[in-house]
């Protein structure tokens, strides 16, 4: 049996219309999972398997879980993938987009390891290694960028949500995985508008001259696609990952090591 393989499992994607999430769904059904796509509302392409979820509403996690655990009686595997990224000069942010970044970015993943836990602990019996969580963090996790405190706060705190999640669920013998991804700069509509902001904060660079050079100062000399991220997402959520816990898969061709 290929451990790689996910059939049979039950899959949540949160944040599923983005660049990332949509990769990460395709990936999951292509290994054989069942995959419910969620976001805050259905994507153009009215894709099958969608339930709506906005990850900073306790009340719409619970309805959608309820909505999974009556459909499909568990839930194996939970992508947090909704993220925002606003920019800004730390001296013109507005103290509510900052909390609109912690929100979705560190409160829709707390909201998700608290309100899922229980059927995720549940369905952990089902497959070896358990139920998995993977959080989507960045290289901003470890790496100041100018114009984006929100953003590194952000995953910086879920990087430590992930690390304390998966030592909590050890402590209480409950048999579910936690583990991140940390993308580098990925070819997509959030790094399109990331670029496009800091043109405009630093006085117009030209956005191509940015793309070039966030490139060319990649040990990889590109940016990163996301059929690759989610390449580490679907092996995390994997039995080939079983003894993988509390650990955080960097997919940014060697920037965090250099
Ligand atoms: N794009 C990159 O370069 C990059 C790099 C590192 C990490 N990441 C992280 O990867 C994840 C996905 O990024 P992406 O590039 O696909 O972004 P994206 O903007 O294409 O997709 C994010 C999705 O999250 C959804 N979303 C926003 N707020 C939500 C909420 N309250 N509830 C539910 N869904 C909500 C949006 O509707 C959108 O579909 C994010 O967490 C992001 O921070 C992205």
């Amino acid at each position: 049996m290929d451990a790689t393989r996910l059939d049979g499992a039950i899959a949540l994607v949160t944040g599923a219309n983005g660049d990332i999430g949509s990769a990460v769904c395709h990936l999951l059904a292509a290994r054989g999972a069942t995959v419910i796509r969620s976001d805050l509302r259905p994507s153009a392409d009215g894709a099958d398997g969608f339930l709506p979820l906005d990850v900073t509403s306790e009340a719409s996690w619970s309805e959608t879980l309820a909505t999974i655990e009556s459909r499909h009686g568990a839930l194996d595997i939970l992508v947090n993938n909704a993220g925002i990224a606003p920019m800004e000069r730390l001296d013109a942010m507005a103290l509510e987009d900052w909390r609109r970044c912690q929100q979705v970015n560190v409160e829709g993943m707390f909201l998700g390891l608290k309100l899922a836990s229980p059927l995720l602990a549940r369905s952990g019996s089902r497959r070896a290694g358990g139920a998995s969580v993977v959080n989507l963090c960045s290289g901003a996790s470890d790496r100041p960028a100018a114009f984006s405190a929100a953003y590194c706060v952000s995953k910086a705190a879920a990087r430590m949500l992930t690390r304390v999640a998966a030592v909590e669920f050890a402590a209480l013998k409950q048999p579910i995985r936690v583990n991140s991804v940390h993308p580098g700069v990925v070819e997509s509509a959030m790094m399109d508008d990331i670029l496009a902001t800091y043109s405009r904060i630093t006085g117009g660079t030209p956005v191509e001259d940015l793309r070039a050079g966030v490139a060319s100062g990649n040990p990889m000399g590109r940016f990163v696609e996301p059929a690759e991220v989610a390449e580490a997402v679907a092996f995390l959520a994997s039995s080939a990952a079983r003894y993988v816990h509390g650990d955080a898969i960097h997919v940014d061709g060697g920037y965090a090591a250099s």
